[in-house]
């Protein structure tokens, strides 16, 4: 059962506040408007390069006295340069101190991909360490150290296979509670919902709009976009909604959780109200129609240059 708040079941509520891609000016706004509105789980990573930001609007809104820190849901990620299992819990201290609380609801290893430290993105092959040398299952047992320490509640993963899942659920002592990937209409990946119903783990949906705002360097030529879609404005008309809307009621209404990004309140506030849209059995069938296996985030990013990664190695497709 998805939450809409924190309600002692120990779940995320259903819909976050995403702050990739919010830059350190505005995300302290963002964070701030978003609490104020009503959201109470926030979506970070230190590779965002904004959570000393994000801590700040936390602190200043527990500090009003308005939420406690009790009633926050707070994820983060552990970035690829610290799988070495002796650097995990530096790592997760670090983004504690900036994001300035003393536990997170759920911390994520980020991506099933390994760099040498210090390193943020990889400029040659030789900043890279292959899987092989650098176990998910060494990772995953500092990661459990760090919910036996009460640093977080929860730890899981991001942008895993099913393989890649399964592998790790065989090996875990503390299974992965969550899996974060990119789903939306175009990319709907139903085995790996159903494995996790299965398996009781939760997943969240990121670029749930379509991540127009992915820098350049990051989107490829022709993208189709989300938003724009015409049966997304079909269903958003029906319902007297907005496509943003739409979109992020179809991941609601799979039971997936949605961190829609954005920095201003009246799409903030638009997209929380989109707990309130039910879609029904015929636009759910109009949208399934639309999945046509397209990542916007595919992780070719971490595949050129004499990598040791593959895109078929890291999707295992
Ligand atoms: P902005 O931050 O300027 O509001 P995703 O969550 O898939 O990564 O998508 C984020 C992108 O979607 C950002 O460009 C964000 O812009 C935009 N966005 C967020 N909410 C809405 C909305 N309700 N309508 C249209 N675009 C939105």
């Amino acid at each position: 059962m998805l939450t809409f708040s924190l309600d002692g079941t120990g779940k995320p509520p259903a819909l976050g506040l995403g702050t990739w891609k919010a830059a350190p000016g505005a995300v302290q706004d963002a964070v701030k408007d978003a609490l104020a509105i009503g959201y109470r789980h926030i979506d970070c990573a230190p590779i965002y390069q904004n959570e000393p930001e994000v801590g700040g609007a936390i602190a200043e809104v527990i500090a009003t006295g308005r939420v406690s820190r009790g009633y926050l849901w707070i994820t983060s990620k552990l970035w690829n340069d610290a799988h070495a299992p002796d650097r995990v819990r530096a790592a997760l201290k670090k983004t504690l101190a900036d994001l300035r609380v003393d536990y997170l609801d759920l911390y994520l290893v980020h991506w099933p991909v390994a760099f040498k430290p210090g390193v943020l993105f990889p400029r040659s092959g030789a900043d890279y360490v292959p899987l092989e040398d650098m176990p998910i299952i060494d990772t995953w047992r500092a990661m459990e150290e760090c919910v036996a320490d009460g640093l977080t509640r929860h730890i899981g993963v991001c942008n895993f296979s099913v393989a890649k899942l399964d592998a790790l659920c065989r090996q875990a002592t503390i299974p992965p509670a969550m899996n974060q990937i990119e789903l939306h209409p175009y990319l709907q990946q139903e085995p790996m919902l159903a494995f996790c119903r299965d398996k009781g783990i939760l997943v969240t949906a990121y670029s749930p709009l379509g991540s127009g705002d992915r820098p350049a360097a990051l989107k490829k030529k022709d993208e189709p976009t989300l938003l724009d879609h015409p049966v997304i404005q079909k269903v958003a008309a029906r319902h007297r909604a907005t496509p943003a809307q739409v979109l992020l009621a179809w991941g609601l209404g799979r039971r997936t959780v949605v961190i829609p990004k954005s920095v201003h309140p009246e799409r903030l506030r638009q997209n929380l109200a989109a707990i309130n849209l039910v879609l029904d059995a015929e636009d759910m069938a109009d949208i399934a129609a639309l999945d046509r296996g397209y990542r916007f985030v595919d992780g070719s990013f971490f595949t050129g240059g004499g990598s040791p990664y593959s895109l078929a190695q890291l999707w295992d497709e």
